[in-house]
């Protein structure tokens, strides 16, 4: 028998592929009966930081929380400064004194694993320079919504794979044991060590990972297709060069041609049309963005409710963070 310790989601692969399936089967429940799971209840509160912009994920995490019985505690990284006026150590000691988990959109993932190293409760990846995971699994679930079963159907990624998203979805893909196919710059190719661990975990699920400098190639028969915006926070004063480079790129109705004729376009938004795909796609029939959108919140739900179910049993064995 294992000793339950306390968890944390900080990339995609920190769930092992059976996991990964429970978090979204228990995110489907949720979305049916949206008040039926409350391990928040009296309110317990969790932190939700924002060191970047933020729409949909202080939204989607303000209402799931509500709805799991606690309260958000809403904290913005500008008046925070931490790694600045404090370090990230320091603040994950006092707010993990404060808050039943905490989720953080930060920067380097240095920060985040910092984080989680020292809150002694439940950190969640909320987007890092590095990885969204909760963006993926709300993709994932999309997915299934739409297609049945995603193993060993195919995922076509075009555009920026050198930032989270590309990232994110080639590790929770492969967890899936989805065929994953980027289509990318060589330039802006998902770093190696990602392809390589997601490479790993396709042997085990049924999946495959493709790295493709052809958008083409990439899209090929495809059942789903993804873009993201080709200058993401934090890239904008390369805005001008990246828009040169991934012109070709552009997920437009040519290139959705080559994906199957009943493929799905997903995008994880914000979304700058005429830039990384038409309006005529990310408008049209095909296109699954706002379902997406709304999966955040059942997802993260899914996904605090998982950790604070392993926390628990941590803290009534003594296994600590
Ligand atoms: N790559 C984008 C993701 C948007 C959800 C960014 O980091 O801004």
């Amino acid at each position: 028998m294992t000793t339950p310790t306390l968890r944390h989601f900080l990339r995609d692969d920190d769930l092992s592929p059976a996991e990964q399936a429970d978090v979204l089967a228990l995110a489907a429940k949720m979305k049916q009966h949206p008040f039926a799971v409350r391990p928040l209840e009296g309110p317990r509160t969790v932190a939700v930081i924002s060191d970047k912009p933020t729409l949909r994920t202080q939204a989607s995490f303000a209402a799931g929380i509500a709805e799991l019985g606690g309260y958000p505690m809403m904290v913005d990284g500008k008046l925070a400064q931490i790694g600045t006026r404090e370090s990230v150590e320091d603040t994950a000691r006092v707010l993990g004194r404060q808050a039943a988990a905490i989720v953080w959109r930060t920067g380097d993932q240095s920060r985040i694993d910092a984080m989680a190293a020292h809150a002694g409760v439940p950190v969640v990846n909320s987007l890092t320079d590095q990885f969204h995971p909760c963006q993926t699994l709300a993709d994932l679930l999309t997915m299934t919504e739409r297609l049945g079963p995603v193993a060993g159907r195919t995922f076509a990624f075009v555009g920026d794979a050198a930032c989270n998203m590309g990232h994110s979805y080639v590790l929770a893909g492969a967890l899936a044991g989805m065929h994953v196919r980027v289509g990318a710059p060589a330039a802006y190719a998902p770093d190696a060590a990602v392809v390589a661990r997601a490479t790993e975990i396709a042997r085990s699920t049924g999946g495959s990972v493709e790295i493709h400098t052809d958008p083409a190639a990439a899209v090929a028969g495809a059942d789903a297709v993804a873009t993201d915006t080709w200058v993401s926070r934090g890239a904008e004063a390369e805005a001008a060069e990246r828009e040169r480079i991934f012109r070709p790129y552009q997920l437009d109705r040519a290139l959705l041609d080559h994906a199957d004729p009943d493929a799905i376009v997903l995008h994880c938004l914000p979304a700058y049309r005429g830039k990384e795909v038409t309006a005529e796609v990310l408008d049209g029939p095909r296109s699954v963005i706002w379902d997406q959108a709304e999966n955040r919140r059942h997802v993260q739900k899914a996904v605090l409710a998982w950790l604070l179910a392993h926390a628990a049993d941590a803290a009534a064995t003594g296994e600590g963070a």
